[in-house]
């Protein structure tokens, strides 16, 4: 297992990229499933998610190789398959995305129930009332869905939750619904810019889907789907991330590889607190000179600000000269990043799905535990801010959804190491030394007497410090 050591303090200053949308390239992949021949993918991020996608998809029958020249190549070569195991499951839970496409083309699967999540409930109550519309037979056992359909039929389905539109859940219904037979409306539908990348993909294969990017979708189903070669759209939460780090370093960086239209909610947050930001093309130039004004974010479906970015703004706002609110009505419990980030020195307070931030001028580094992927962002972010060393453990987490994001970061001024999580790698800063262990022994000779019990009618001369 490894962890980052951090030099923070440093302003961040130079030309960054960002990569392929990690959430376009997952449902996109699982998609590959529904075409017949191969399918070739470019821009697929080199993330532990996607090697775990790759194997689910060997398993269910799918040849998966990276090509010398870094496209995805996915070729359907045995149809039978259908079980996506809780092994690899377990390791992501988007890996219910090819529940769908097997439905839609496979007419059956069985695939594990995700599990817990670091960030909140994660149900797919919605992915399976979307695929019953359309005409399949579900049930849960041991763990497992178990999904069948003679035929898919359109219907129209309503697809919104407590929580607004789910992303793999309008994925999911939309990959079974281009082959159900007849007109298939999905309102509610998510909005998302990896939704609308899916879509865009299955209709390049042939599938008829309209009103992508929008809360309504028409789709008519049709019978057979061709692979095509497609390029996954720029990951704008890797974009937001290193637009904060820009922020919250006081730095300066030219971003290239993003859409400004993806971002303009996090630019607005942004140029809220003070940080300019400006456009031109496929490039954004972030920076800032002084610190964050303090603002109010509420993290929203698209295209609300992304919960996927509501970590690493709260790391920022943790500087800010005054009192944020920052609250999540996607996933209302996303906030385990908050008790690491009050080990590096931010006074954040959390009132249910709200977190109270009061911006404080310094953090000082210290040794902090990764929760989940967004929350080691912020953590990263935090640390490259704070004074002083940071060590970021279980960075297993950043792992599945940044690519190569420290070597990114060290490109444009940052001081990140990763080494093996061993003691003896603990920089000797974060060690305590002698002196601040060995609490002062109180001098008997200067302790003021015991208060004594005053007895009825008596009064004492309560001692004033003000001479
Ligand atoms: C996708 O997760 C993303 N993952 C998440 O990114 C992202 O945070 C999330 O969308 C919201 O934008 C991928 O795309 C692989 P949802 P998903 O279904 O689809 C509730 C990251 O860090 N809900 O849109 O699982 C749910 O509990 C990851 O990259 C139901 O109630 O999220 C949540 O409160 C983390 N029933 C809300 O809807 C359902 O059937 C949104 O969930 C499905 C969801």
């Amino acid at each position: 297992m490894d962890m980052l050591v951090v030099r923070g303090g440093r302003p961040l200053r130079g030309i960054v990229k960002v990569g392929g949308a990690k959430n376009a390239a997952l449902p996109i992949m699982a998609a590959a499933l529904v075409a017949e021949g191969t399918t070739v993918l470019h821009g697929v991020p080199d993330l532990v998610d996607v090697t775990t996608l790759s194997a689910v998809l060997r398993s269910l029958g799918a040849h998966v190789e990276r090509r010398a020249d870094g496209a995805l190549q996915i070729t359907v070569i045995d149809q039978q398959p259908c079980l996506a195991d809780y092994e690899l499951v377990r390791r992501m839970r988007a890996s219910v995305c090819v529940l769908g496409p097997l439905l839609g083309r496979r007419r059956r699967a069985c695939v594990s129930l995700p599990g817990g999540c670091n960030i909140g409930h994660r149900p797919i109550d919605l992915h399976l009332k979307g695929l019953r519309a359309l005409g399949a037979e579900i049930t849960i056992e041991r763990g497992y869905v178990f999904a069948r359909a003679d035929r898919l039929r359109g219907a129209d389905i309503y697809l919104g939750g407590s929580f607004g539109s789910t992303v793999t859940g309008t994925c999911n219904v939309m990959s079974a619904a281009i082959f159900a037979e007849g007109t298939t409306t999905i309102s509610a539908a998510a909005c998302e810019p990896e939704v609308v990348d899916l879509g865009n993909m299955l209709n390049a294969m042939g599938a008829r889907i309209e009103g992508l990017g929008t809360p309504l979708l028409r789709i008519e189903g049709v019978s057979n789907l061709h692979s095509v070669e497609h390029t996954i759209i720029p990951d704008r939460i890797e974009a937001a991330t290193l637009m904060v780090a820009a922020a919250i370093t006081r730095g300066e960086l030219t971003i290239e590889n993003v859409c400004s239209a993806h971002l303009a909610a996090v630019t607005d947050v942004l140029r809220a607190t003070g940080t300019e930001v400006h456009f031109s093309g496929s490039k954004s130039f972030v920076r800032s000179t002084a610190a964050p004004r303090p603002v109010d974010v509420t993290a929203l479906p698209y295209p609300g600000v992304p919960t996927d970015v509501q970590a690493q703004l709260t790391a920022l706002l943790a500087l800010a000269d005054g009192i944020s609110v920052v609250t999540d009505k996607v996933f209302p419990d996303r906030f385990m990043h908050i008790p690491e980030l009050m080990r590096l020195g931010a006074n954040i307070r959390r009132e249910g799905a709200s977190a109270i931030i009061s911006g404080t001028n310094r953090l000082s580094g210290t040794c902090v535990m990764a929760s989940d992927l967004r929350a080691s962002a912020a953590l990263l972010l935090a640390s490259l801010a704070a004074e002083g060393e940071s060590v970021i453990r279980r960075v297993y987490h950043l792992d599945r959804g940044y690519e190569h994001l420290e070597r990114k970061l060290n490109g444009v001024g940052g001081d990140i190491q990763r080494v093996a999580d061993d003691p003896a790698n603990m920089p000797d800063s974060l060690q305590l030394s002698a002196d601040e262990l060995s609490v002062p022994a109180i001098d008997s000779s200067d302790t003021p007497p015991p208060p004594k019990f005053l007895r009825r009618g008596e009064s004492q001369r309560i001692h004033s410090h003000v001479d």
